[in-house]
């Protein structure tokens, strides 16, 4: 079993020993877990490459950990429940032995329309249990999936299909999630069309009633290929090293790049941070909210859940559908224990009044979790007082795409709660802050840039096609350290909060967004010459998306232009990208050597004017009143 921390003094032991003897700490969690094939060594390392391997030598198939080793102990046990959109429809559920046969299914018939080990496959899917269902397949049989969050534009859907070389996208038909329909299958239609040709076979669940377009040459339903298979399949042995997954994320420049992470340290990390921050007990139903299209849903909806032996349940629907109440409408229904959400749909719940929550008894409730942005303490104290009538501790956890699983967070119960804080590093977790220059900021009571010192498990191995990018981004900023590109606060505790970004990266209702993604986005539209975004305080989504517009000739209908812009970047990006503000301006704030001053554009976005700081040395420092002047 995997070791469940129980009280501060055993996580102060964990921790020292797990710095003192990384390897030997790791090695102590891995044995817990089935291999194929043990280990040679636990680490080996060298962060300027960067080339991390975890269990060196070691051979498993993390299904294996998943499904098979619970058969005998927990086989009837329910290991997903699939709660659907629309509340008077039935809830699924699928035990242990039934996830087992209905993967073995899957993986059987992926692996009779020829995929294998090593090939990709990418999803395009709504939360539909088939989604998790298809991700273990693929672990099954080692191909390596490729989720793409099913609100991405065809264009966004195609480029990360191309740059995967994708040999077979899985889809469903259509996707219902509160009131709207979304007809997923062409999406993937038109990304197919804008030359995805390393696409062999398009796997589509249905999911709708709905007639779809069907190309017999690439087309087949998922009911006439997977429920006919053998539910008898065995697991792939993987190298502690091959790839389990390629999941794109946003950084500060160009396109998405595609984060990668390897079976064993992935399989390790997730399932015992899974165990200590949530505590989770046998027998407790937990629910993640988040859409296994991010790297939450994967670490802690699927695989670190399954791995642990949990009930998880996997929500097809939204917050707000068919009314604010939804969610904890599901908690009492299901009996949940652990609930796990995002800071955005706390403030949108929060603003819709208490009564949709006091109208429930939410007595189950031992654990509250947040992720993906900074928690303001307004939500926090909601969250706390409304929801968990301060009985629940909320562990505000954080982590990134790139971390595989959770970094820096108060263990439930046992870690002493600060609201805001993300509290303690987990064992293993080598945290520090640095200055500008690199050099370590030691003591308390200290701010600066938050690094890794030493590798974790999970961490990221590679970006998919480009090493040298990983190299760049995470690990050329500082000799030797991980950067996260997070600043932070370390209190006179110890204790880390985050306060955010400190790269070009903006993060809105929690989802990561490269600015430099949406501007190119923007520049799509052929009246605008050049562009400029930046994030400003949101009160419900933490971040909102400023844009500021140079156009090629004036507009005449303001309005217009403006839908123009949000529709070119729904179709560049998604909806979940489009600008909140837009303003035309006839320059922008530039530095001599011709680069953008974001600074002054966020001071400005945030209508925070007061001190926008030395602006002679631009090179058009005249701009920044009329910036001011149109400000929105
Ligand atoms: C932010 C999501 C404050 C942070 C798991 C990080 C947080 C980025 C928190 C990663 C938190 C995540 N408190 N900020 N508890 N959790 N973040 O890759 O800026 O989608 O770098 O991973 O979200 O976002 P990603």
């Amino acid at each position: 079993m995997t070791l469940q921390i129980k009280t501060i003094e055993e996580y102060n032991t964990a921790y020292q020993k797990s710095v003192e003897n990384p390897e030997g700490f790791w090695a102590e969690q891995a044995e817990t877990f089935t291999w194929q094939k043990k280990w040679d060594k636990v680490l080996e390392w060298d962060f300027k490459k960067p080339d991390v391997k975890w269990f060196v030598g070691g051979t498993l198939n993390i299904t294996e950990n998943c499904l098979d080793r619970h058969l005998t102990t927990r086989g009837d046990q329910v290991a997903i429940i699939w709660e659907p959109n629309e509340p008077s429809q039935d809830f699924k559920t699928y035990t242990y032995k039934e996830l087992h046969a209905e993967v073995c299914k899957c993986a059987n018939a992926l692996k009779a329309q020829g995929i294998g080990k090593g090939d990709r496959v990418c999803f395009y899917m709504p939360m539909v249990a088939e989604l998790a269902i298809g991700v273990l397949a693929c672990a099954r049989i080692g191909a390596i999936h490729s989720v793409v969050f099913a609100g991405f534009s065809a264009q966004a859907l195609a480029d990360r299909v191309k740059d995967a070389q994708a040999k077979m996208i899985i889809c469903s038909d259509f996707n219902s999630r509160g009131k709207k329909h979304i007809p997923v299958k062409q999406v993937v239609d038109e990304a197919i069309a804008m030359g995805c040709d390393s696409v062999e076979k398009v796997l589509v669940y249905k999911n709708g009633r709905n007639e779809v377009t069907w190309n017999d040459n690439l087309d087949i339903w998922w009911h006439d290929t997977v429920d006919s298979q053998s539910a008898d399949c065995p697991a792939e042995p993987m190298d502690s090293e091959d790839i389990l997954f390629i999941l794109y994320t946003s950084g500060s420049t160009g396109k998405p790049k595609g984060v990668v992470h390897t079976c064993g340290g992935y399989m390790v990390y997730t399932c015992f941070s899974f165990k200590n921050v949530f505590q989770y007990d046998d027998g407790d139903i937990y629910w993640c909210t988040a859409d296994i299209g991010w790297i939450t849903g994967h670490s802690y909806i699927v695989y670190g859940p399954l791995l642990a032996g949990a009930t998880t349940m996997m929500f097809e629907g939204v917050p707000t559908y068919p009314n604010s109440g939804r969610f904890w409408d599901i908690c009492d229904k299901h009996k949940v224990n652990q609930f796990y959400t995002a800071p955005t749909a706390i403030r949108a719940l929060m603003a819709k009044g208490d009564e949709w929550v006091s109208r429930y008894q939410l007595d189950s409730i031992k654990v509250l979790g947040s992720v993906g942005e900074p928690i303001n303490i307004e939500a926090w104290n909601w969250y706390n007082k409304v929801v968990g009538k301060e009985k629940a501790p909320i562990v505000d956890t954080w982590w990134q795409t790139e971390t595989g699983g959770i970094m820096i967070s108060p263990l439930a119960n046992i870690t002493p709660l600060k609201p805001c804080y993300a509290t303690l590093p987990l064992p293993g977790i080598q945290a520090c802050l640095v200055d500008t220059e690199g050099n370590e900021i030691e003591g308390n009571n200290v701010e600066g840039l938050l690094c890794i010192k030493f590798p974790w498990p999970s961490m990221i191995r590679t970006t998919y096609g480009d090493h040298e990018r990983c190299r760049q981004v995470y690990f050329s900023a500082f000799e030797n350290k991980y950067f996260t590109g997070d600043g932070a606060r370390r209190d006179e505790n110890g204790m880390y909060r985050i306060i955010g970004r400190v790269d070009d990266v903006i993060n809105v209702s929690g989802h990561r967004m490269g600015t430099a993604e949406v501007e190119n986005a923007i520049n799509e539209h052929s009246n605008v010459v050049e562009s400029a975004v930046v994030g400003y305080p949101h009160d419900i989504k933490g971040q909102g998306i400023y844009a500021y517009v140079i156009t090629n000739y004036p507009v005449a209908d303001q309005d217009a232009f403006r839908k123009e812009i949000k529709d070119t970047v729904s179709r560049e990006i998604g909806p979940i990208a489009k600008p909140d503000k837009i303003q035309i301006v006839s320059g922008l704030p530039k530095t001599r050597s011709g680069k953008i001053m974001r600074r002054i554009l966020r001071k400005i976005a945030s209508g925070d004017t007061s001190n926008l700081g030395d602006i002679s040395t631009l090179l058009n420092p005249d701009i920044v009143q009329e910036v001011k002047d149109g400000a929105i």
